[in-house]
Parts: structure tokens; sequence; C-alpha cells
């Protein structure tokens, strides 16, 4: 569970390590003998990181872990935060093998990328056959239910992923989200950047690598228009499968640079290459490491053996045994070869990253409706839980005074917490003895909306009832004014 997961400790280091990853480079010389002998050491020494794909598959095998936990600084699930994985029905959140691998990563050290909110694959069943606004509100909703769960603690998100059509269209690929709308790739950035203010959020695709091809310039154009309309986009991913039909291209680095010329970063996501060549992935490396804003390579598993693509295909650095291969040596040296960087010191490394709660966490006051101007009143002072919270005229009494702590919880009289019913639109919000679960935490978002960490869904006036008694349940989040709440 969450509270276990991110002791508040862990979330202001990963703040700070976010607060680090913003701050200006600068260059400075290293004496040949600082080489590092681990990728993620070597990536560090030019401010980068290296990452791998991990997979739930692999946690027991020691041989895995031990690699993994030694190399590599950064982690992406390689399944286990996908839409099918994480919203397996509809409204209801799982989020135990997204845990797995993230409290692997946290525990070991490492910093996750987030994969992915938005895709037209691994879909789950129930979102496969949904269309037009059905769909779009399923995609904002499964958004902001991931993107709370893991609030504050995620370096990047891959928000949109393989939007793209392959061959020399330059435009987009037909799936269900494209047919809600063209603008469905910018809404998804503009929830996401709401849903977690602290996370980089990318946008991602294979075969956008060789500069010449449509695809590359339709996504480059895309970035360019976001940027352009302040449409929240932070970082592009290029997967980097490369392969005898999509091989690595000599004009890579200008594809980086011109992307990172946006404004954007850009990160190398999901590499492999097919009969792991030494040289190319040295060119990837080099490439990477001549543009100031590549931040950082991730290879798309740990030993051939766990390579999606299979064994055969030796696309990875450690051998189906462990072993170093050659292409590990050359990534090695190449990183170890590369500048060096540090934070400019004209910003303090004690400086507080922003809580990963809410600018307005602490205190204790009332929760007061936009469109009602009453507040959430526990009926008759009860204390009994279960009892299902209303609308009532504010006056300030205790049975109003709710406490916003640092895991997340709305507290009223001290013991008792906020609590959602279920998961499914319709259900109780109540008070109930606190207990630590992800039905008792709740994200207050940016435009006023309070939703709950285990299922996403808003606190909401039934029936968008103003008057005193009407009951609060949790819904669907629209936005409306009876979702929408101050505290003061
Ligand atoms: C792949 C995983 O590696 C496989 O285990 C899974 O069966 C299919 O997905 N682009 C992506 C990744 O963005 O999520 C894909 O991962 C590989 C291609």
């Amino acid at each position: 569970m969450r509270t276990n997961a991110f002791p508040p400790r862990l979330a202001l280091v990963a703040g700070a390590i976010g607060l680090l990853g913003a701050v200006t480079a600068v260059v400075v010389q290293i004496p040949a003998s600082a080489a590092a002998s681990t990728l993620g050491a070597a990536a560090e020494q030019s401010g980068r990181y290296f990452g791998t794909a991990i997979s739930t598959a692999h946690l027991g095998d020691s041989q895995y872990t031990t690699i993994a936990g030694r190399e590599f600084d950064m982690v992406t699930p390689e399944n286990e935060m996908k839409i099918d994985a994480t919203e397996p029905n509809q409204g209801q959140f799982n989020f135990t093998n997204g845990d797995r691998v993230f409290n692997w990563a946290r525990q070991n050290g490492k910093r996750v990328r987030g994969h992915t909110l938005a895709w037209h694959s691994q879909q789950p069943g129930w979102m496969q056959s949904l269309s037009g606004s059905a769909l779009r509100n399923a995609m904002i909703n499964h958004i902001n239910g991931v993107m709370a769960h893991y609030r504050g603690n995620i370096y990047a998100w891959d928000v949109v992923n393989e939007a793209f059509a392959d061959g020399g269209s330059g435009g987009r690929r037909s799936s269900n989200l494209q047919s809600t709308g063209n603008d469905w790739i910018e809404v998804a950035f503009r929830t996401a950047r709401a849903a977690d203010p602290n996370a980089k959020l990318c946008y991602n695709d294979y075969n956008i690598d060789n500069w010449n091809d449509a695809k590359t310039q339709g996504v480059f154009r895309m970035v360019q228009d976001f940027k352009q309309r302040g449409v929240p986009i932070d970082c592009v991913g290029l997967q980097s499968h490369f392969n005898g039909n999509s091989p690595y291209p000599s004009n890579y680095r200008t594809t980086i640079s011109s992307f990172a010329n946006l404004g954007v970063d850009v990160a190398i996501t999901e590499l492999d290459i097919q009969g792991g060549s030494a040289s190319t992935y040295a060119n990837v490396v080099n490439d990477c490491l001549a543009v100031a804003r590549c931040v950082g390579i991730t290879t798309w598993g740990v030993r051939d053996s766990d390579s999606w693509l299979g064994a055969g295909a030796s696309p990875l650095l450690f051998d189906s045994g462990g072993n170093k291969k050659a292409a590990y040596n050359s990534v090695l040296n190449a990183l170890n070869a590369g500048p060096t960087i540090s934070p400019t010191p004209t910003v303090s490394p004690t400086v507080s990253p922003t809580p990963s709660t809410s600018p307005t966490a602490g205190g204790s006051a009332p929760i007061r409706g936009v469109a009602s101007g009453r507040c959430i009143d526990v009926p008759n002072a009860s204390t009994t839980d279960g009892t299902q919270l209303q609308l009532w005229d504010c006056h300030g009494g205790t049975n109003q005074q709710w406490t916003y702590t640092s895991a997340q919880e709305l507290r009223v009289y001290g013991n008792k917490c906020l609590d959602a019913g279920g998961t499914s639109n319709g259900v109780k919000a109540q008070i109930y003895s606190c207990h630590g679960g992800n039905n008792q935490k709740w994200v207050l978002n940016s435009n006023g909306s309070i939703s709950g960490v285990q299922s996403g869904l808003c606190l909401d006036a039934v029936g968008t009832g103003t008057s005193n008694g009407t009951l609060i349940q949790m819904y669907s989040c629209s936005g409306g004014g009876n979702q929408r709440w101050t505290r003061s």
C-alpha cells in the first residue's frame, strides 16, 4: 500500500532528485581515474541515468535482481503500469504489480519512469469496446486514477504512447482513442499535468529515430505545436527498437537535437538492438551524450533471455547467463568518456521540494462546495462508522473541520477519516475509523475537485444538489461545481 511504499522521507528524496534534475548543468573536468564501473554510475557522471525495463516475472530471480540492482539507476515497469494492468475493470484500479516494480525500484534507490497512460495497445477489454465521449472520459479517469496513486513519486510518465502512424503519412494512427477527436493527446497531457505537477510528461513512440521519416516529422510538428500553444509537454521518448527493418540511423543525433531544440527533454526509452552490435550501442550512447537535453537511456530488459524479442535476437547488454556482452563494455566505455556535469551551485541542495501531496496540506478547515456554498458535514455530529456525509450550512463546528494529513487522509474529530464506500459511481462518501487504506486517501486537485486515490472518482454532491441535507457520494470526475471545493 502507498503508506508503506512511500514514507515521507522517500517522497522528499524523490522530490529533491527531481529538483536537481531540473537544475541547469555545468561541465567540469574529471580525472580519467574516476571511470565508473556500472552503467548507472557512469551515466550519472554526466547528470544522466541508465535504466532498464523491469518485469515482475523476474523479480524472484536473484541473478536478474543482482544485475539490475547493481547496474541501473532508473526503472520502467515493462507491463505493470499499462492500462490493462492498472484498470482491469472500469473504475477499479489495481496497483499490485505496478507497486511491486515501484517498490523494488525504490528499495534499491532507483527512480521510476511510468509507462504508459494512454495507448491503443494493451487496453483492457472494457476500454477496447468504448468509443466517443465514454472512451474520452474513461481515458481521463484512468490518467487521474493511476497518476493519483503514484503522485509525486514518478520521475516521468509516458503519457501517450505510439499515437502516430507508420509509413509516409506523418499523421496519426487510427485507433479508438484517435476516433474520440484529434485533441485526445493534448487532453491527456493537460489531465496529466493537473494530476501530478511533479512528473515530467513525455510523448513516447517507435520509428521516430530517423530524422527523414514522415513519422518523425509528424511527431516533431505535434511537439512544436504543443510548445507554441502551451500544451504541457516536457519530454519525447524515442523507443529505439533497432532491427533490420528499422536500423540505427546515421542522423539519430540530428533527431535528438532537433527535438531538444523545441525545449523538451529527450530520452531513449526502450533501447534494444537486434544482434547487439557493440559499435551501434556506442553510437547511440555518444549521440545522447552529445545533446545536453538527452537525459538518459533505458534498455528494454536486462538479459537477452528477458527480452520481449526473445533471446535469439541477442538485443541487450547481458547474455542469457547474465554475463556482460561486448556491447556492455562499449556502452560503459562511452559513458565514462562522456562529459561530466554537476548541478550549478546557485541552487542549494537543501531547498525543500514541493510537497508531493498538496499545497494546502495540514491545518484544519471546512470543505466548502463551490456550487452550493455549503460545507461537507457529518450529520448530527455522528461518530458512527459508515455515516454518509452531507452538505450543510457552514457553521465552524467540529463535524465540519477536516485536516489533510501527510498521508493524504482527510480527518475529522482527529480519528475518523473521510472514506470512500467503494470504487463505483454512487457509493457513499462516509466517515470511518482511519486505517491507512487507499479508500481513505485523497488528492486535492488544482481544479478544486477531490479525488479518491483508490477509485479515481471525485467527491460529488448527489444530483448536483445544493441544499442542506444533500448527500455526498463518489462519482466520475466531471469538473462540475458540485464536485469542486475550497478549504478555508
Ligand atoms: C512490450 C513488452 O515488452 C512485452 O512484454 C509485452 O508483451 C508487449 O509490450 N513499445 C512499448 C512497450 O511501448 O510497452 C512494449 O513492451 C514494446 C513496444
